[in-house]
């Protein structure tokens, strides 16, 4: 028999290694890698002892398409995301921390499906069945007719899914479960999730299946990422929100078959989560206008356009290195803007605490708010509020101009919409379309809306 080799695998990345250290040089993690028995892992699985390949035969790159049918769920935030439903045959991550309701978001989902004449397999490794019971039952989704199994073995799984033959959809929750007879590491680590994944993914190419795989996104590195298998699905939705608010926020990272960077927005309810059909209400519902260092902010998301308050507090700080804490945006770009202040616009703020809040638990990752965070950041430590019907956005360049954003018109038409009167933006292209009785104020630079703001009350302010 050949001896075991034995491999060290970031829990992480998957970046693989032969002798163990602290640090994953991958991806600068610690304490992820784990020793894992490679011998009879994913590489070795199909076709080991096919010496002698067989000729296939090659395409042309033109030929008939069929349109990838889609099963829609009926929940039309969930089918926004994945561009209409789900494909037949086709493998769907759904990650997310952990409680944030990706089990309750499925179990709906599963609902709808199976009360519209579907089969719909619910696999779960984590409940038991008791516990999913009192889920679908405070969910309204206890009659629909799902079939539920508890297991975490994947060849008692797919034996049983064999049986079932025309199921539509199986849910897996979730893949850190499971585990498989050919692989020898424990469940959770890479080469567990990664030839789990593997045989539910052959499973649903063969039989037309879609599957859905549930991972938990934890940041220790025990259990493996469901990063790791981010490469072999065909669409990977990342499930978030802040915790203590009840907005959730369904994210597309990759699609195959739809548009990717397209969101779905939940609310959690007592009795599930409900579509948000509108966003930007829902954001700035809690909005004080009146108070400095607080700007909206007409962000794109998809397609859909998303209007937020960006709150800053700028105070003097007691500390030798001020602190710069940021929740809802990136921190790098806050450094960033903060340094373009500084550098282009005079505004000191090196003596400064810096904390900068996206109202609503929500994250930005619309490169326009650069604008709005600077207008909100300015605001504050001058003292002056700003207009309470205008919105802002656009990119700045480290030069401190203010750069042009995708679709000016569409976030102007949301924000008219939603009763602003006023935007603050980069000069429009030749030919913009106008939107009535909507006033449309373009700066170019960012010294002149920091000069506009501050207009007898920012002192820090050099020349
Ligand atoms: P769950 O779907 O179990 O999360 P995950 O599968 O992502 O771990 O949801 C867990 C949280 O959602 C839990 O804290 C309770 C809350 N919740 C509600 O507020 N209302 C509901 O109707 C349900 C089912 C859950
Ligand atoms: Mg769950």
């Amino acid at each position: 028999m050949a001896k075991a080799r034995s491999q060290f695998i970031c829990q992480n990345c998957g970046s693989v290694y032969s002798r163990w250290s602290g640090k994953c040089d991958g991806c600068g993690e610690w304490n992820t890698l784990v020793e894992e028995n490679v011998d009879t892992g994913v590489a070795a699985a199909p076709g080991r002892r096919a010496a002698k390949g067989r000729a296939i035969e090659l395409l042309p790159l033109a030929g008939e398409i069929a349109e990838a049918p889609r099963v829609p769920t009926g929940l039309g935030e969930l089918d926004r995301v994945t561009g209409g439903g789900f494909v037949p045959g086709s493998a769907i991550l759904v990650g997310g921390d952990p409680g944030i309701g990706k089990s309750t978001l499925l179990t709906q989902a599963a609902a709808e499906l199976a009360r519209a004449g579907r089969k719909v397999v619910y696999v779960s490794g984590e409940e038991s069945p008791a516990q999913i019971r009192l889920r679908a039952q405070r969910l309204k989704a206890a009659e629909a007719g799902i079939s539920l199994a508890a297991e975490t073995n994947v060849e008692n799984i797919l034996a049983t899914l064999a049986d079932a033959a025309d199921t539509a959809l199986v849910i897996i929750d979730s893949i850190q479960t499971l585990w498989t007879d050919t692989v020898e590491s424990a469940p959770g680590t890479v080469t567990q999730v990664r030839s789990c994944a593997q045989a539910l993914i052959r499973h649903a190419k063969k039989t037309g299946t879609a599957v859905v795989l549930v991972g938990h996104v934890t940041k220790e590195g025990q259990i493996a990422g469901p990063r790791v298998v981010e490469h072999m699905v065909d669409a990977v939705l990342y499930f978030e929100g802040e915790r203590g608010h009840h907005f959730r926020i369904l994210r597309a990272v990759k699609n195959r078959f739809g548009p990717a960077d397209e969101i779905g927005v939940f609310e959690m309810t007592g009795a599930g989560l409900s579509q948000v059909a509108n966003p930007s209400q829902l954001f700035l519902g809690e909005r004080s206008s009146s108070a400095p260092g607080a700007a909206v902010f007409a962000g794109m998301e998809g397609t859909r356009t998303v209007l937020v308050e960006i709150q800053a507090l700028v105070a003097p700080s007691a500390l030798g290195t001020p602190r710069r804490a940021v929740v809802g945006w990136d921190n790098a770009r806050l450094s960033m803007v903060l340094a373009v202040l500084e550098a282009r616009c005079g505004v000191r703020l090196g003596a400064h605490d810096v904390y900068l809040n996206v109202a609503g638990g929500y994250r930005i990752t619309d490169p326009a708010a650069d604008l709005a965070a600077a207008a909100a950041l300015v605001s504050s430590l001058s003292g002056q509020a700003l207009p309470a019907d205008a919105v802002y956005f656009g990119e700045l360049s480290l030069s401190g101009a203010v750069r042009p954003v995708i679709q000016p018109d569409q976030r102007l038409k949301e924000a008219a919409k939603l009763g602003f009167a006023s935007a603050i933006m980069p000069p429009p292209r030749e030919g913009a379309a106008s939107v009535k009785d909507f006033e449309c104020n373009p700066v170019s630079e960012l010294a002149d809306l920091v000069a506009r703001i501050a207009v007898g009350g920012l002192d820090n302010e050099e020349q």
